[in-house]
């Protein structure tokens, strides 16, 4: 056996221990990223609003004078009394929502309902899907 076979030999283990630790160290690392990429918990309720169906908004604020056609609103489904309505354009229907008009009270009554969720509501009520 040479020198340099023996020297060899030696230093396998050391060489071995150190290969150990690199993993060691990068595996670390590696936990140490995944925790900072985690993204943070949803702060509980509220903090994202999810999207209510149109038919869900419908049935919890709108129903209540839209489905009987109370003080003259256009009834749901009745093709006839939002074609007019309809004409005007997604964009004043939802204002006149949010704003409210003579026996069209503000937002609906749903304070919390987002544009989008008002919008798909109307097309709930008209049976004319908008555009979100
Ligand atoms: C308290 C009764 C009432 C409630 C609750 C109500 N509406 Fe109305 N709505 C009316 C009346 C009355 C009219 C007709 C107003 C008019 O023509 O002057 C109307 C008209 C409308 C119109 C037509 C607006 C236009 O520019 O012609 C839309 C759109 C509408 N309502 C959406 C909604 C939505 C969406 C909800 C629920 C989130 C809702 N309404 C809840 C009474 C109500």
């Amino acid at each position: 056996m040479t020198d340099a076979n023996r020297a060899g030999a030696r230093r396998f283990p050391l060489r071995f221990a150190a290969c150990r630790w690199l993993l060691w160290a990068a595996g670390l690392g590696l936990a140490a990223c995944a925790e900072d990429s985690t993204p943070p918990e949803a702060g509980g309720e509220g903090s994202v609003q999810s999207h209510r169906s149109g038919e869900a908004v419908y049935r919890r604020y709108c129903f209540s004078c839209h489905a009987a056609g109370v003080a003259g609103a256009p009834r749901t489904g009745d093709a006839e009394a939002w074609a007019p309505r309809i004409a005007k354009g997604r964009d004043a229907l939802l204002r006149s929502t949010i704003d409210g008009m003579v026996g069209m009270p503000a937002m609906g009554l749903c304070f919390d309902c987002s544009e989008p969720e008002l919008v798909d509501a109307i097309g709930h009520m008209s049976g004319t899907a908008l555009a979100p």
